[in-house]
C-alpha cells in the first residue's frame, strides 16, 4: 500500500467500528458497532483527519480487504488468519486477559512451553503489523491512541518507526497485581512493559489499575525506569541513561462512563416496549426481578451468581414464587473451549435452580443466551435489583448503565472487584465476588430496600455513572495527549 501520511489522530484497535458479512449472494453486508471510540470519533468530527486501524477479523472481513471494500476512516489489516488466531486466542484471550484478571486455576496453568513461544512470534508479527500501518498513515506529530492488551507492543514498535509521533496506549481491562504478571516470563513481561512504555501516555480506567502498572514497571531495571508518584502533578515513569532523562511517559485514568442521552432515547423505542411486554410475561404478574446482562465472559462470576441466588431461595423461603433472576449470557469467544464450557456451566445451573426450585407457575430463572440489545435495555427497564458480581472487571459499563435506564430505579449489588466500584461503592451495596452467602444475603437487602431509598439512590448512582461520557472520555484523553510538552 502506498503510504498517504495524512491521519492526525489515529485509533488502533483489535476489533474495528464495522465488520463484513459475506451473503448469500456473494454480496458484502456491512454491520457497524457502537461503544466509547466511536462516540469520540463521531464527536471530533470529520474533517478531523481521523483513522481507525483495525484489524480484519472474520472471513467476511478478510473479503472485504481482499475486494478493497471499506469506510471511509477505517483501515482493515487483513492480517493472516492463522496469525490472528495466535496473537487474538492463544496470547491476547488466554493469557493476558487471563493474568490482567486473575484466571488460572494455577496448579496446572499456565504452562509457558514451546507452543506458547510460537503463538508469542504471531503477537509479535500481529502487533507488527499495526506499527508498519500506522507509520504509514500517520501524519508529522499525529497523536495515534494504542487500545488494550491486544497492542501492548505497539507503541514501542511505532516510537522506533516514527519518533515524531504523540503515543498514547488505553487498557480497558484491568492490569494484574506485581505477584501475577511476574508469572510471565522475564522477557515477556518485559517485551510488555517496555511496548507500552513506548508511548508518551499510558492510562487506565481506575487508579487502581494504574498503580499496579506502575508498580510492575517499578520491578524492571530501576537504572533506566524511574517511578514518579508526585502528589499534585501527574504520575510518570522516566526513561533514564545513567543521571540523563531521556523522556517521560506519563500515566492517566479516564473512568468512562454511560452515554445518558443515548440510552435514554433507545430504551424508549418500540422494539424495546415490545421486549418488555414479553419479559412480563414469562417473569410473571408482580414478581420482582434480579437483573444480570453480560458477555459470558469469565470474569464476570455468572455461576457464582446462580449459586447466590440458590442461596437465597433456600434460606429464604419467602422469596419463592416472588423473585424472578433474569439473567442474559451473551456468547463470547466462543474459539476457546474454556469458555464453551463456562457457557454450558451456566445452562447447566440454570436449569438445575429451575427443576429445583420451579413450579408450574412460577421459573425462578430466565436465561437467554442470544444476544439482543433491545431485550437488555428491556431487562435493564425492568430491574428491581442489579446484580454485577465480576471476579476483577476493567470498569463493567452495565453497573454504570442500569441505574441510568430502569424505570423504578434499581437497588445495585456490586462487586468490588469491578472498576465501577471506585465510582459508585457509596450508594452500591457491595460484595465479595468470591462469597456467595455475602452476595445473597445483598440480594435480600437490595429487595427489601425501602421504595424512597431506592430511588434516592439510584438518582447518585446515575449521576456517578454518567459523570464521564464517551465523547469527552475520548476527548480528555485525545487532549491530554497533544497538551503533554517535554517528551
Ligand atoms: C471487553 C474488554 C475490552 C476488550 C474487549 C474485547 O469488552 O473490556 O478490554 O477489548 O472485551 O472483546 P472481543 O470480543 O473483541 O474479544
Amino acid at each position: 500500500m502506498v503510504s498517504s501520511h495524512s491521519a492526525h489522530v489515529l485509533v488502533a484497535s483489535n476489533r474495528g467500528p464495522v465488520s463484513y458479512e459475506v451473503g448469500e449472494d456473494g454480496s458484502l453486508n456491512a454491520k457497524r458497532g457502537g461503544g466509547g471510540l466511536v462516540s469520540g470519533l463521531s464527536a471530533i468530527g470529520p474533517d478531523a483527519g481521523a483513522l481507525w486501524v483495525c484489524s480484519a477479523l472474520s472471513d467476511g472481513d478478510r473479503e472485504a480487504v481482499r475486494r478493497g471494500v471499506g469506510e471511509d476512516g477505517v483501515r482493515m489489516l487483513a492480517i493472516p488468519a492463522d496469525v490472528h488466531a495466535d496473537a487474538y486466542n492463544g496470547i491476547a484471550n488466554s493469557v493476558l486477559w487471563f493474568v490482567h484478571h486473575l484466571l488460572y486455576q494455577t496448579p496446572l496453568e499456565p504452562a509457558f512451553d514451546a507452543e506458547f513461544r510460537r503463538q508469542w512470534a504471531s503477537y509479535e508479527t500481529y502487533n507488527r503489523a499495526f506499527a508498519q500501518a500506522l507509520a504509514e498513515e500517520a501524519a508529522e506529530g499525529a497523536a495515534v491512541l494504542v487500545q488494550d492488551y491486544h497492542l501492548c507492543l505497539v507503541p514501542g514498535m511505532l516510537r522506533e518507526l516514527r519518533p515524531d509521533l504523540r503515543i498514547a496506549h488505553f487498557s480497558h481491562t484491568p492490569w494484574a497485581p506485581v505477584d501475577y504478571f511476574t508469572m510471565l516470563p522475564d522477557d515477556i513481561r518485559t517485551q510488555l512493559l517496555e511496548g507500552m512504555l513506548g508511548a508518551d501516555r499510558v492510562a487506565f480506567l481506575t487508579w487502581r489499575w494504574a498503580t499496579a502498572f506502575q508498580r510492575c514497571a517499578d520491578e524492571l531495571d530501576p537504572e533506566r525506569y524511574l517511578s514518579m508518584w508526585p502528589s499534585g502533578a501527574p504520575r510518570a515513569i522516566q526513561h533514564r541513561q545513567g543521571k540523563e532523562l531521556l523522556r517521560t511517559t506519563y500515566i492517566g485514568v479516564h473512568g468512562l462512563g454511560a452515554d445518558a442521552d443515548f440510552l435514554h432515547a433507545r430504551s424508549h423505542e418500540a422494539d424495546v416496549e415490545e421486549r418488555m411486554t414479553a419479559l412480563r410475561e414469562e417473569i410473571g404478574e408482580g414478581r420482582r426481578t434480579i437483573v444480570r446482562v453480560d458477555r459470558t465472559e469469565l470474569s464476570k462470576n455468572i455461576v457464582r451468581g446462580l449459586l447466590a441466588y440458590r442461596h437465597l431461595l433456600d434460606t429464604r423461603p419467602e422469596w419463592r414464587e416472588r423473585v424472578v433472576h433474569v439473567a442474559f449470557a451473551y456468547p463470547s469467544r466462543q474459539d476457546l473451549a474454556v469458555y464453551r464450557d463456562y457457557t454450558a456451566e451456566v445452562q447447566r445451573l440454570a436449569e438445575e435452580i429451575n427443576s429445583q426450585y420451579g413450579t408450574p407457575g412460577w421459573s425462578p430463572v430466565v436465561l437467554h443466551v442470544k444476544d439482543d440489545f433491545a431485550r437488555s435495555l428491556a431487562a435493564y427497564r425492568l430491574a428491581d435489583v442489579a446484580l454485577v458480581n465480576p471476579i476483577r472487571d476493567g470498569m463493567n459499563l452495565v453497573a454504570k448503565e442500569m441505574p441510568v435506564v430502569s424505570d423504578e430505579g434499581c437497588a445495585l449489588v456490586l462487586s468490588r472487584e469491578a472498576g465501577a466500584w471506585e465510582e459508585l461503592r457509596r450508594d452500591a451495596l457491595v460484595v465479595n465476588p468470591y462469597d456467595v452467602v455475602e452476595t445473597a444475603d445483598a440480594l435480600h437487602e437490595a429487595l427489601t430496600m425501602p421504595p424512597d431509598e431506592r430511588a434516592e439512590r439510584t438518582k447518585r448512582l446515575a449521576t456517578a455513572a454518567t459523570a464521564l461520557p464517551p465523547a469527552q472520555w475520548f476527548l480528555d484523553q485525545l487532549n491530554a495527549l497533544n497538551e503533554l510538552t517535554g517528551r
